[in-house]
């Protein structure tokens, strides 16, 4: 079979690692094209890659014949007409979370797609495919735990960029646990409430740092989320599922070295997303690119959170937005999916 031609939009930070991952660790796929908003640095990664080119135009660059399947890591307020142009080519899409910036036009994407009758469109919610959460999610499945109860999480990372602010908590940090308990629960979230602790000292001016998501799910079920994300520590992700017969935890142990000689035990935590999920991204791109191989026969190019996961996760945080400013629980809204064949 021959190699999968991918191109890749907005070569950033997670767009430089998927191109990197596509040429050095990932088979059946080459990154034939590669696009960014400022050309150089479009032009200076397919320099260093053989078959390469950069296209200056990212429609062009979906449109382009010699181009089997896109991976979008530009900004989301760009995604919705990205995604919309790779439904219109026919081209099957790894699109960097989030699905688009609102509700209103993720519900569009997931119709689009839906009238297609062929899934194209995965979202890269990485952490389904990281070996801790897989295991998790088989103990769940498996039912030695018996019914799951409660999920605790925490979010902590060292530090965001200056332009963060007290939504983007929600939007860009919390939208993972959105996934993660959709994921583990089978089930969708139906009320979020945010609430607001005195900010870290250590946190800039205005920045509503930590905050604490307790979400609800159809079922009933608890989910309590930790988001810290100025801690000047390190990358923390832990997750535990308090269930009738047990519970589990992941995240706690991750790179940590066991010292107990002196009476004392400790380690590293992840200093970083990269150290922490790195195997979980390349997992999901070697899926994707199997999936996208095997598609023409299934009708489905994708292995993965769907246009559906990316469009309930934007509800969930648009309500987490609305509770961020009342204080209060919302409901999330969201259309029964029953309603789109196809969906
Ligand atoms: N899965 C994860 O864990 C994870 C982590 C971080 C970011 N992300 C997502 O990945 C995407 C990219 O984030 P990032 O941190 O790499 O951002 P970034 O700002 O580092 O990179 C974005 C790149 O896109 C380019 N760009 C901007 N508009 C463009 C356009 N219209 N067409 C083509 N290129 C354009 C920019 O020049 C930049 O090089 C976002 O959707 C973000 O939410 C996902």
């Amino acid at each position: 079979m021959s190699d999968l031609r991918v191109a890749v939009l907005g070569v950033g930070v997670m767009g430089a690692d998927h191109v990197a991952r596509l040429t050095t660790k990932i088979s059946g796929a080459r990154v034939a094209v590669v696009n960014d908003f400022v050309t150089e640095k479009a032009e200076q990664i397919a320099a260093g890659i053989d078959g390469c080119r950069a296209i200056t135009d990212p429609l062009d660059a979906i449109a382009d014949p010699d181009v089997d399947a896109v991976v979008l890591a530009t900004p989301g307020p760009t995604h919705e007409k990205q995604l919309l142009a790779c439904l219109e080519h026919g081209k099957p899409v790894l699109c960097e979370k989030p699905l688009t910036t609102d509700v209103a036009t993720s519900l569009e994407v997931v119709k689009r797609e839906a009238e297609l009758g062929r899934r194209l469109i995965q979202v890269g919610f990485m952490r389904r495919f990281d070996h801790e959460y897989a295991r998790l999610k088989a103990l769940l499945d498996s039912g030695e735990l018996g019914r799951a109860l409660v999920l605790h999480c925490a979010h902590r990372n060292p530090a965001v960029p200056p332009y963060f602010d007290s939504a983007m908590i929600v939007r860009d940090s919390l939208v993972h646990e959105v996934d993660v308990t959709r994921f583990l629960f089978d089930e969708e979230i139906t009320s979020i409430q945010i609430v607001k602790p005195a900010a870290s000292p250590g946190a800039p001016e205005g920045l509503a740092d930590p905050q604490i998501a307790i979400m609800r799910t159809a079922s009933g079920r608890h989910v309590d989320v930790e988001l810290f994300v100025t801690t000047g520590v390190a990358y923390e992700v832990r997750t535990e599922v308090v269930a009738e017969k047990g519970s589990a935890m992941i995240g706690l142990d991750v790179g940590l070295v066991r010292t107990r000689g002196d009476g004392t035990r400790g380690g590293q935590i992840t200093p970083g997303f990269r150290e922490r999920f790195g195997q979980a991204y390349d997992t999901e791109f070697q899926r994707w690119v199997d999936a996208v191989h095997r598609g023409s026969a299934t009708g489905d190019f994708t292995d993965g959170p769907s246009a559906w996961d990316g469009y309930a996760a934007a509800a969930v945080c648009e309500a987490g937005v609305e509770s961020l400013d009342s204080g209060l629980p919302v409901e999330v809204a969201m259309v029964d999916r029953a309603t789109i064949a196809g969906a």
